[in-house]
């Protein structure tokens, strides 16, 4: 894979850089701006190698047109306050604005073009218009230059096309998540546990699947949690259920006893009266949810205060850990304790500690926790999901051609 050091002098010359800047807004307000300032090492070498940069991203699914709440001018400014210079903001993506502000670039200058997804070419099933807006792309740039590790499982003009349309080498954040995320899949120190949470369990099949003969842990919260619990024959109330995978539960269960793979599912439950911060809550134990005040209306919202100190103590015991998926909605604050438990005990682990997946990520930057405090916290939800899930991804594959 050619690196950004394999490149010939940069000076001078026009780099057009796919990075991803799909950061959570409020408003206009950024709400965590992990993914930006993980951006800005190699727009940073690039400044100081005196190229003419010229960053591109999507932001959020608009549908191939603009739409005001998907701009990217709130992550361009930040983007500017970060590198510590202007940096102009193009109101359009291959327009005559954007042809303008390239056109207008000086050594060292940085532009951010509009959200490529404004453009129905960026994500067309169509790989020929995919091609042609690559090709529009393409004009902008000497070399190209790939970072944006969050897109790299999406095969979208600016990740695949554009790759192909000019000489290109992969950026420092792609190399880094490459680096930490092999070192979980090749030669992970022991004990190695991996925690998975968040909503559903079909979007953590293949990770399951593909890591089960790899771990020796399998730590499961979140809402996903009561699928595997009705697969043990629990009732869950009113919480989370896919029904159409519990089989599937019942089979890894079965396929980790046989491995020998522990599967640590919580013993105990926060259930609440409804969604929301002023709901009443009770704890139960995991397997009698429906046993609380509630009855058949409980909801699940949080692993239980037993569960998350058993969690922690497993996490802090070991030499690797990954973690993806919020245990509880930690967004409010009475379902955020298991959450916190998991990543204050990522904290303290000797050895290797990855935070993957978009939600967790913000959650440890909304309950405190400072990104140094964690050996690494991937930029990719659905993209370091399936590089542990051994698929192969485009925006990679086309770098190693
Ligand atoms: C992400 O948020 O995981 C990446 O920015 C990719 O976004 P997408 O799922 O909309 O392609």
């Amino acid at each position: 894979m050619r690196k950004l050091s394999d490149l010939p002098n940069l000076d001078g010359k026009r780099v057009v850089i796919r990075c991803d800047l799909n950061v959570p807004l409020d408003g206009t307000r950024i709400t965590d701006d992990g993914r930006i300032v993980a951006s800005v090492p190699t727009i940073k070498y690039l400044v100081d190698q005196g190229a003419k940069v010229v960053v591109i991203s999507h932001l959020g699914r608009p549908e191939g047109a603009p739409e005001a709440k998907y701009s990217l001018e709130p992550a361009a400014k930040r983007l500017g306050e970060l590198l510590g210079q202007p940096v102009f903001f193009a109101s359009d993506t291959v327009g005559s604005e954007a042809r303008g502000a390239v056109r207008a670039l000086a050594r060292g200058g940085v532009v951010v073009l509009e959200n490529l997804r404004f453009n129905p070419g960026e994500t067309s099933k169509d790989a020929a218009e995919r091609e042609a807006f690559a090709a529009k792309l393409a004009e902008f740039g000497d070399f190209f230059i790939s970072d944006g590790f969050g897109v790299v499982h999406r095969k979208q003009a600016s990740v695949y096309e554009l790759a192909k349309a000019l000489p290109s080498a992969v950026g420092l954040l792609i190399e880094k998540e490459l680096d930490v995320l092999t070192r979980l899949t090749s030669t992970p120190e022991r004990p190695y546990a991996v925690v998975l949470g968040g909503s559903k369990v079909s979007d953590k099949l293949g990770v399951i699947d593909h890591l089960l003969p790899t771990v020796n842990k399998l730590l499961v919260g979140g809402g996903m949690v009561f699928t595997f619990l009705a697969a043990q024959g629990h009732k869950v109330g009113s919480s989370l259920l896919e029904v159409d995978q519990i089989d599937t539960c019942k089979e890894y269960l079965k396929r980790a006893a046989e491995l020998g793979i522990e599967v640590i599912l919580p013993t105990d439950i926060v259930v609440a009266s409804k969604f929301g911060a002023d709901a009443e809550v009770a704890i139960t134990d995991a397997d009698a949810i429906e046993s609380s005040p509630f009855g058949e209306k409980g909801l699940g919202l949080d692993i239980g205060p037993e569960s998350a100190a058993r969690f922690a103590a497993e996490i802090a015991s070991s030499k690797t850990v990954f973690w993806n998926g919020p245990m509880g909605v930690f967004e409010i604050d009475k379902f955020a304790n298991g959450t916190r438990a998991v990543a204050k005990a990522l904290t303290e682990v000797q050895g290797l500690s990855v935070v993957g997946g978009g939600d967790s990520a913000a959650a440890v930057r909304i309950l405190g926790f400072a990104d140094d405090q964690f050996g690494h916290i991937s930029t990719g939800g659905g993209a370091s999901l399936e590089f542990l899930e051994g698929k192969k991804l485009p925006g990679i594959e086309v770098l190693n051609d």
